[in-house]
């Protein structure tokens, strides 16, 4: 059975969130901070290692009610059953929705069509591992017997993005083995990584859902052909491997069926970190710690699952990304991690939540008429305070954001740790409390500085009463990022029921395909096909310099 296909603007629950939203619109949120010694504490949820401090966004419990209500108009309470239980909720594209499964216990039972695919999803998950053994312990060589010391992984968008971030934010837990992802069709970006390669000792991972791919296709080609300048034709057995739903195409890349890990066309390539996709995570910080981030994200699973609304991580953060998308009409939110670790969190969650929610037709065919994707964006804290906390602070835009932080350091640098964490602190403070008129002018006094500086005292106003999420989680592990990648993949399912979107196809990122592959062949021959006439001047400039 398909999801509910209602226009949440049509709810009553949307009706009284509007009258709402005007009641509380110019409220300070420092007065009902002022007003409420327990904000925070009923604001706050504790679960596991994380605490999530959501008290300081521009809501009320009202607003919390008026979202259960919303939840209840567009029955969320089924989505999520039907998302957990293999229901084709994918409908455009007739597929089930299930990278939960790929975290499910092996005890679990998960169907589609009939079949339960938690006994092929352990299958792989043992081929992951022993794969992954035999490269970290060296039993398996490259052409001239050599042990490996290289990894690359190559694929693009959810075949990239997600492995290369968690083996970034997981670099501390890394073994002897180093790892490097190609992914832009730019052959400036493969040829610069093959420069620091030894053919003989590194082992390729190539990681496409559909194997159609053509950036990840041109790179493969090009590395196979480096490859082969040192190596022979039955060398690429041992040198390439494959993770994709299309076993005839990889074995037509010369890949031996026995080097491909397959995966399912129930796992949208932007969720797929946790199938063979993750396997270049496997490599890197080994099986254990993989199957850690595994089970950190089915913990995750379990308490979206099962946890009431108001107590529910995932969905508290998209009732509140709702109320600014929509109601303050905000035109993006930040992420800010507060660890050099997650410098790719951000770029990461760019695809997995634009790429869902970036859509304008709703479940009922038609054209929304109102928001939906939210923007998103950021960099790891302290450096983007030094870059763009400024229009954050005093800008013209209402910008609300998430700071992300961990209480301990992995090299337990108390020193650096605690300056990182002031800043953490104060950072979410000042956005809250910004600086008054009389606070500049008193602090101008205390410095004893003269009337003269009087006209700077405006520049120096903060107006305060920006709303963040603090998500504070103890230590950064294999574990907790599970949990914290998964926390966002919920938000992202609970905001698309919320719109009425189907979260989980991206026919978005097809006509630029198309027309990239008219306008490759105009390139080189000597028609040039019906473009606008700016299109036309670039391909003909092109064609004169090249
Ligand atoms: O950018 C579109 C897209 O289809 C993404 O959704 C996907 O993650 C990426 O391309 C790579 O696709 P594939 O894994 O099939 O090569």
């Amino acid at each position: 059975m398909p999801l509910k296909t209602i226009n949440p603007t049509t709810t009553k629950a949307w009706s009284k969130l509007e009258e709402h939203f005007n009641t509380i619109k110019d409220v300070q949120m420092k007065e009902w901070f002022n007003a409420d010694e327990q904000r925070a504490d009923n604001f706050t949820i504790k679960w596991e290692d994380f605490y999530v401090d959501y008290s300081k966004n521009r809501i009320t419990q009202e607003t919390i009610e008026l979202f259960k209500e919303l939840a209840e108009e567009v029955d969320l309470k089924d989505a999520i059953s039907k998302y957990f239980s293999g229901d084709k909720i994918n409908k455009t594209e007739d597929r089930a929705v299930l990278h939960t499964a790929l975290r499910a216990k092996e005890t679990d039972s998960v169907f589609v069509e009939g079949k339960n695919v938690i006994p092929e999803i352990y299958q792989v998950k043992q081929k992951i591992k022993v794969f992954t053994n035999q490269i970290i312990g060296g039993s398996s060589k490259g052409f001239s017997g050599k042990p490996f010391t290289d990894i690359v992984n190559i694929g693009i968008g959810g075949s990239d993005l997600g492995p290369a971030m968690v083996v970034d934010s997981l670099q501390f837990y890394k073994n002897h083995l180093t790892t490097h992802f190609v992914s832009n069709i730019d052959g400036d970006h493969v040829n610069e990584i093959l420069k620091k390669l030894n053919p003989e000792t590194t082992l390729f991972v190539i990681v496409s859902k559909t194997f159609t791919t053509q950036e990840t296709l041109s790179n493969a080609n090009t590395i196979k052909e480096w490859l082969l300048k040192s190596a022979s034709k039955q060398d690429i057995a041992k040198h390439f491997v494959a993770v994709s739903t299309n076993i005839e195409k990889v074995k037509g890349f010369g890949i031996e069926e026995e080097n491909i890990f397959p995966m399912w066309d129930w796992v949208g390539g932007r969720f797929s970190l946790w199938s063979a996709v993750g396997l270049s995570i496997s490599l890197s910080i080994g099986y254990n710690n993989f199957e850690s981030l595994l089970a950190g994200a089915h913990k995750m699973d379990m308490h979206f699952k099962n946890e009431a609304y108001d107590k529910n991580i995932p969905v508290l953060l998209a009732f509140i990304s709702i109320w600014y998308n929509n109601f303050f009409k905000a035109e993006s939110e930040a992420v800010i991690p507060y660890s050099q670790y997650l410098n790719q969190f951000t770029t990461y969650l760019q695809q997995a939540i634009m790429e869902s929610n970036g859509k304008s037709i709703d479940r009922n065919g038609e054209a929304t008429d109102y928001q939906t994707g939210t923007i998103i964006w950021g960099e790891p804290g302290t450096n983007s305070q030094h870059a763009f906390f400024q229009l954050i602070h005093q800008g013209t835009k209402l910008i609300p954001a998430d700071f992300i932080g961990f209480a301990k350091s992995l090299y337990g640098n108390k020193d650096h740790q605690d300056k990182l964490m002031s800043n953490f602190f104060a950072q979410t403070e000042a956005l809250l409390n910004g600086k008054t008129r009389e606070n500049v002018i008193s602090e101008m006094k205390d410095l004893n500085l003269s009337e003269e500086n009087n006209n700077q005292i405006p520049f120096k106003v903060f107006e305060g009463n920006n709303p963040t999420n603090t998500i504070f989680i103890e230590k950064l592990t294999p574990e907790s990022l599970g949990k914290l990648i998964v926390m966002y993949e919920h938000k992202i399912f609970v905001q698309g029921v919320i719109w009425n979107i189907y979260s989980y196809d991206q026919f978005g990122v097809e006509l630029g395909k198309q027309l990239a592959g008219k306008i490759l062949k105009e390139l080189n021959n000597t028609s040039i096909g019906n473009h606008d006439s700016s299109t036309l001047n670039l391909l003909k400039y092109y064609r004169n310099l090249t």
